[in-house]
């Protein structure tokens, strides 16, 4: 079957896209990462270290793609083959497919425990458990593979299915309505969270900054986690500008989206750190922070079942959005450059996602030698960090090197004639972010790597 202009899809609206790249960003990146990132890495400090990365690098970065994915029309591999015909950049494009797939079948393990939630939320299994009970009903349900790979399969069913129904269809109508129940909710969480008796340690640790904390790897994971979060790094907001109209403004488009994104964050942290030292727990949790310390404040609010259904059911509707996007990028990949059409790439990759997932759902007890390997945290670190790091220094080159700088201010400028950050936003393409982004990876990785 050949591919017509409808199965690449554009925006109805400018808040449809909005919303969909809103849609995007918000996820468990937010939610569930966010505050496992900041725990491990010592609380406030992270937390500063990492709103300076989504204002100097995350905003820039994403306003970036969203050029280069308008002014080409076009999915990452396409994109860059556009703007620099017969060259290897497209293998940054390729990079960025690829790293789709791989955080998609890892992030499908973790959306399907949040489906297991909702099913212990309807059941009452976590009601007035301990916090104890409560860590060994997670531990036993992750270990669990057969359950686990239904659970994945389900996600990436319900992913696909929207996916496969194109861009107007799927997307914009399931990012419409979720955004704000879901935030009024998060901020009903944080006073309940703040007002629990122990909850003033977990605040300190949140709020008040210790910067003899601060290290590369602190940095690193600010960087890798604020990229993670934006979806920035493969090429999705390539994809998701693809579809926008020459009359959008990029720059506010980019400013409100990572706005959004940082304060949904900031909520999570403020829900999860004072129930957190309530409970007791400092012990570093792992992916299991949430699924302990969130059962904890439902059962400490009248029909906290019923509140935390609602919440788990919103967190997997957060998590689906993402998840579309990340196999959107695929899909508009085969649509474009193989001429598949959208529900043959939709059924196709998303497949391939839940057999390359398998062995991340393994990963949590089901096989010991997984478990001791790490499988799915090694996707996130390789995939969820790493390569998103480096595909966008990558892109900050490739604009300011190759393209040119002056092509993008063009572009930008059609939706945004003023554009009165033009010199900033030139200068952090140009030199501070690939700068800051070189200095923080050789700091990170490759110097350690030597002298270790
Ligand atoms: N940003 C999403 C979250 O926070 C995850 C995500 C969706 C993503 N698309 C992405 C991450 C593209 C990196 C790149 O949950």
């Amino acid at each position: 079957m050949s591919t017509t202009n409808s199965d690449r899809g554009a925006w109805g609206s400018r808040l449809g896209f909005i919303l969909a790249a809103a849609g995007s960003a918000i996820g468990l990146g937010n939610i569930w990462r966010f505050p496992i990132e900041t725990e491990t890495h010592g609380g406030a400090a992270f937390v500063f270290v990492y709103l300076l990365c989504v204002l100097a690098i995350g905003v820039p970065v994403m306003i970036a793609e969203l050029t280069v994915g308008r002014t080409t029309g076009s999915n990452p591999v396409g994109a860059f083959k556009r703007l620099a015909p017969k060259s290897l950049w497209k293998v940054v494009g390729a990079l960025g497919v690829l790293t789709g797939m791989m955080i998609l079948s890892a992030y499908a393990v973790v959306a399907g425990w949040i489906l297991k939630y909702i099913w212990f939320s309807l059941t009452g299994a976590l009601a007035g458990r301990t916090s104890d009970e409560i860590g060994a009903i997670f531990s036993a349900q992750s270990a669990n593979g057969t359950q686990g790979l239904v659970l994945h399969l389900v996600f990436i069913l319900l992913t696909t299915v929207v996916v496969a129904g194109g861009v107007h269809g799927g997307i914009e109508k399931a990012s419409k309505w979720l955004m704000p129940v879901l935030l009024v909710l998060l901020v009903l969480l944080c006073l309940r969270s703040v007002t629990l008796p122990g909850a003033s340690k977990g605040i300190s640790f949140y709020l008040n900054p210790d910067f003899s904390k601060l290290n590369f790897a602190v940095i690193m994971g600010a960087l890798g986690q604020a990229f993670f979060s934006l979806s920035l790094g493969m090429g999705a907001m390539i994809t998701y500008g693809s579809y926008l109209s020459k009359k959008e403004n990029l720059a506010s488009a980019a400013t409100i989206v990572c706005l959004m994104d940082t304060g949904i964050a900031i909520l999570a942290g403020f829900m999860i750190f004072p129930a957190l030292s309530s409970v007791g727990a400092n012990a570093a949790l792992g992916p299991a922070l949430i699924f302990v310390v969130l059962p904890h404040i439902f059962n400490n609010i009248p029909l906290g079942q019923l509140f935390q259904a609602l919440f788990f059911i919103l967190v997997a509707i957060a998590a689906l959005t993402s998840t579309i996007s990340l196999l959107e990028v695929v899909v508009s990949y085969f649509i474009d450059e193989k001429r598949w059409s959208r529900k043959k790439a939709a059924w196709v990759m998303g497949g391939a996602a839940f057999v390359i997932g398998i062995p991340s759902t393994l990963s949590n007890g089901a096989v010991s030698s997984l478990t001791s390997f790490g499988f799915m945290n090694m996707v996130f670190t390789w995939f969820g960090e790493i390569s998103l790091v480096v595909g966008a220094l990558a892109l900050c080159i490739f604009i300011a090197y190759k393209w040119g700088i002056r092509n993008a201010l063009e572009e930008i400028r059609l939706g945004n004639p003023k554009f009165p950050m033009a010199a900033v936003w030139t200068f952090l393409i140009k030199f501070g972010c690939p700068l800051a982004i070189i200095a923080i990876l050789l700091k990170a990785y490759i110097l350690p790597a030597f002298s270790g």
